[in-house]
């Protein structure tokens, strides 16, 4: 393949992506009944930056709260205010990736 047709398949894969019906992506839980565009700008189809999230779930403090009966609490540690991506996935199965280091007993829904 040459670089041009490289560069063209490359703009033909974005747009085919965001032209994606909405019913072809599965969004995990309470997230399905957003617009796709709550979390995704143009053709942007990534992890949106915490900030976002935020947005609608107040700060990592709060979060800590909802969450402080685990032991230890995923959402305050020596990892600081990490991406909430690193954990949750809003499309596929998330993960607890505090356990690439640690053997703690906390799973993440749907793990
Ligand atoms: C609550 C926020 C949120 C909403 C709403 C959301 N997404 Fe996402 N999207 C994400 C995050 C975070 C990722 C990064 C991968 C992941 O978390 O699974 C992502 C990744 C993607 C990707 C890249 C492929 C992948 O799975 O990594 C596509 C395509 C996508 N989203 C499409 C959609 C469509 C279509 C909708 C609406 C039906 C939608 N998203 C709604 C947060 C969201
Ligand atoms: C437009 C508002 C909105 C945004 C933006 C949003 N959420 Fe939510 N989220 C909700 C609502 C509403 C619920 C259900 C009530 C609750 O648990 O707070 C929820 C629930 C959750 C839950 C609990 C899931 C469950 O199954 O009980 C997690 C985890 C979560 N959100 C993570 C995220 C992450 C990570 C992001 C950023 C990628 C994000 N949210 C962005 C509105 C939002
Ligand atoms: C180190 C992993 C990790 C990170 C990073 C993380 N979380 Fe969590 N989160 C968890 C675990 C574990 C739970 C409890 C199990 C579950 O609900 O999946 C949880 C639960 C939640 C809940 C549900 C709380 C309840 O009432 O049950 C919300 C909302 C949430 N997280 C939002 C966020 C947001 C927003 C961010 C980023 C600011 C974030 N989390 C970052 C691991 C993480
Ligand atoms: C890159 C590896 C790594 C990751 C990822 C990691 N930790 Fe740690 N953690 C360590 C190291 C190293 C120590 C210090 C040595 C020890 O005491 O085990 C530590 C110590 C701890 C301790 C005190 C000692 C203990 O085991 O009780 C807690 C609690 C802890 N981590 C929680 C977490 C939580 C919660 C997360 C996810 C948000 C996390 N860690 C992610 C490497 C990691």
């Amino acid at each position: 393949m040459n670089m041009k047709s490289g560069l063209m398949a490359a703009a033909l894969a974005a747009a085919l992506s965001f032209a994606l019906p909405a019913s072809a992506v599965t969004v995990n839980g309470p997230h399905a009944a957003l617009p796709c565009t709550t979390c995704h700008t143009g053709t942007q189809m990534k992890a949106p930056a915490k900030d976002k999230c935020f947005e609608c779930h107040g700060s990592y403090e709060q979060i800590a709260e909802r969450t402080a009966k685990l032991t230890p609490n995923p959402h305050s540690s020596h990892r600081g205010e990490a991406n909430c991506t690193a954990c949750h996935s809003m499309h596929a199965k998330s993960r607890f990736e505090c356990n690439d280091c640690h053997n703690f007993s906390i799973k993440m829904k749907g793990e």
